[in-house]
């Protein structure tokens, strides 16, 4: 029988996870479906009644059910515990259990562009919501030199150093702070939306204080290539894109369900050939 899998989101029309997910499937001959799924907060009970019902093996989940599911879910892992938000669910028999991969995903794209070891680099993060929260705890646990935050409600950076009390090499910081102390950073990552289609002209902050060697890298990947990539570029800054951590999030998940690893090259040039290198 037919493996099925989907994402739940709303809204849902332009995500590219079907398009990967399903080439994966394909290219290891695994017969399976990835389904786009449209669901309102007010059926997300039911959606995940249904999950269980229609024998469909994992989802992803994403904006704005992360959190909200997680109350009718039958065991939360670890993965997702402590980022309180949910973006993958795995079937196991009668029961349904939450991961989240996103910061585990960011870190397996930032590591291939790292040429020191996490200990060594001091890392300034632009934005404090949910992405930004899942990157900050996972890079947190490999004990970076120091890795501050900054955001545009700076109260909301205090907040997110706080939830790693037992790491002590933080700052939260104003925008302004971050942008005149900029040499410190060999890892600047940018987690706001700042640049994303349709405005496509905006820089989260100047990048004229940055470090020679400094890792730029965006999460936003609509466009590929953002403003502030671009900004990093012309600066002879080295950069990473969104694409990344989109492309490594979803293989983790792949390999959640499937127990195998997918060929994430395959995953990148779908969504290159979708965005085709500018937005959509
Ligand atoms: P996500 O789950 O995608 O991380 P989110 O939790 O809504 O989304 O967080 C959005 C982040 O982008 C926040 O850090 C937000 O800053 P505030 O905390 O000040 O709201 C930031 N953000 C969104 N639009 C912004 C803008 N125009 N300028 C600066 N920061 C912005």
């Amino acid at each position: 029988m037919k493996q099925l899998y989907g994402v739940i989101g709303n809204p849902i029309g332009h995500s590219m996870s079907p398009d990967i997910h399903n080439a994966a499937l394909q290219d290891k001959n695994i017969n399976g479906q990835y389904f786009a799924f449209q669901v309102e907060p007010r059926h997300l009970k039911d959606a995940v009644n249904g999950i269980k019902a229609l024998g469909i093996c994992g989802v992803n989940v994403t904006v704005p059910h992360k959190v909200a599911i997680m109350e009718h879910l039958d065991e939360i892992h670890e993965s997702a515990k402590v980022l309180g938000a949910v973006n993958t669910v795995k079937r196991e028999g009668d029961r349904l259990i939450g991961y989240n991969t996103d910061g585990d995903g960011f870190y397996k794209s930032l590591v291939k562009v790292l040429d020191k070891p996490i200990s060594e680099l001091s890392i300034l993060m632009i934005g404090a919501g949910g992405a930004a929260r899942a990157i900050f705890t996972t890079i947190v646990r490999r004990e970076p030199k120091q890795f501050d935050v900054c955001n545009r409600t700076p109260e909301k950076a205090e907040s997110l150093i706080a939830a790693a009390p037992s790491f002590q090499q933080k700052r939260a910081l104003t925008l302004k702070e971050a942008e005149n102390q900029l040499e410190q950073y060999d890892v600047i990552i940018h987690t706001t939306s700042v640049g994303m289609y349709p405005k496509t002209d905006a820089v989260p902050l100047s990048l004229e204080r940055a470090k020679t060697g400094a890792i730029v890298c965006d999460i936003v990947y609509n466009p590929i290539q953002t403003a502030f990539l671009k900004e990093a570029e012309k600066r002879g800054l080295t950069t990473l894109d969104g694409v990344g951590m989109f492309v490594e999030q979803a293989a983790l998940s792949f390999k959640l369900w499937t127990e195998q690893e997918p060929d994430s090259s395959l995953m990148r040039a779908i969504v290159e050939g979708k965005l085709g290198g500018t937005q959509c």
